[in-house]
């Protein structure tokens, strides 16, 4: 793939990005309900409960110091829409006079369609968000039902149509592989419709501890099988493509400059900062997590992780090949692994499934769904 087919705004963030760029992430940890399948951190909080958090959030910004530019800001959760309009100021008031934040950097905050509402995209607009994730899932009424979601598709295409308003740079989650959902086309096709830019397609994952876990244990709940995950999933990106969206990332298409920039950042490693609880932050070649408990966020508890040069060698492939933004040759070299000496490299290359340009490796979007196959034999 050539990084040309991809998007002129995302060439200029590479071009422009140094080291003395940073992104920063900030957990919203608030949820009105569990999603069946959901085991991000996040909890159903009193109001005193969620103020004590962001009074937190704040301090943990405050004591917080760097000189690098701030290139991107990425508002996750939980549901960062569930955050009222003062908290939104606060929040922006702090890295304002914290940070030195980039005029033209993207933030995003992600949003559930049914607590966004037009007094709430005034205010996101206000303080400079520029780019709006909503959590989508499906368009089918009984799925939405069957997972716990709060909202229906009507509200969905609503919401989607009002922040289409206020917006450009709208960003839809889609999730493959739930029960009785053979294909997602037909949604990608009502989202493009509604201007979406960016489709994030996300398999399904039970994960232990969930709601979602023991329905499957228990049969009540029968997802998609592999094969129809995956044929699910081969329709949407041909489709996808069809209509102009680059398969920019495994589970990610955009049109041409809508590529998430704060994700290329995590793709390309770059360095970032994370606030709040299960946040992580990736700075001077340490890994640094917040605890996952509100217990031992409120003490300061984190864990810290040292990247050696095998574990950055390897990790940049890991991350790199899944996505455009590719693997920097003179970067591994620099850290001892000539990749080009490398049989299976000679061998991917020769069949045309990754490709070398300006210095960089990519693999083809079209392995993307094989991309575990490839890095494995990648490494050194
Ligand atoms: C941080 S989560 C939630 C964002 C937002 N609160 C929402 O529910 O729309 C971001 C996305 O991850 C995806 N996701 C969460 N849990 C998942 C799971 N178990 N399997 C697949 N996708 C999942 C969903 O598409 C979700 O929109
Ligand atoms: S999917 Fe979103 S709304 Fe549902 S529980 Fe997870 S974070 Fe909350």
């Amino acid at each position: 793939m050539k990084s040309s087919e991809v998007g002129k705004d995302v060439d200029a963030f590479y071009t422009s990005s140094s080291e003395n760029d940073i992104s920063i992430y900030i957990h919203i940890p608030f949820c009105e309900r569990k999603c069946s399948y959901c085991a991000f951190v996040s909890f159903c909080l009193s109001y005193a409960e969620r103020e004590e958090y962001i009074n937190f959030l704040l301090d943990e910004i405050e004591n917080f110091s760097t000189t690098k530019k701030v290139k991107t800001i990425y508002l996750g959760g939980g549901t960062p829409s569930l955050l009222i309009k003062d908290e939104i100021f606060a929040i922006f008031k702090k890295l304002r006079e914290k940070f030195n934040i980039d005029e033209n950097a993207e933030i995003t905050i992600e949003v559930n369609p049914n607590s966004v509402d037009e007094e709430k995209l005034k205010v996101y607009k206000e303080v400079g968000i520029n780019r709006i994730s909503v959590g989508v899932q499906s368009l089918s009424n009984k799925t939405l039902k069957s997972i716990g979601r709060l909202h229906t598709k009507k509200e969905a295409i609503d919401k989607l149509k009002l922040i289409g308003k206020y917006f450009d740079n709208i960003s839809a989650d889609l999730i493959l592989g739930l029960s009785g959902e053979k294909s997602v086309t037909r949604y990608a096709k009502k989202l493009i419709k509604l201007k979406v830019k960016h489709i994030s397609s996300y398999m399904l994952e039970v994960h232990e501890n969930t709601k979602l876990f023991s329905e499957v244990r228990d049969k009540k709940y029968r997802p998609l099988d592999e094969k129809g995950v995956a044929k699910s999933y081969e329709r949407l990106a041909k489709f996808l493509s069809k209509h102009n969206f680059n398969q920019y990332e495994v589970s990610n298409f955009a049109l041409a400059g809508y590529e998430s920039k704060h994700n290329l950042n995590y793709w390309s490693y770059g360095e970032y900062i994370g606030f709040g609880i299960s946040a992580h932050s990736f700075l001077s070649h340490k890994r640094i997590a917040n605890a996952n408990s509100l217990q031992g966020y409120y003490i300061r508890k984190q864990k810290e992780e040292k990247i050696t040069k095998d574990m950055e060698i390897e990790e940049r492939i890991m991350l790199g090949l899944r996505c455009f933004a590719g693997v920097d040759i003179s970067i591994l070299n620099n850290l001892g692994y000539d990749i080009q000496k490398n049989e299976n490299y000679k061998r991917f290359l020769n069949e045309g499934e990754i490709i070398e340009e300006n210095g960089k490796f990519y693999l083809l979007p079209k392995y993307y769904k094989f991309a575990d196959y490839y890095i494995l034999n990648l490494f050194p």
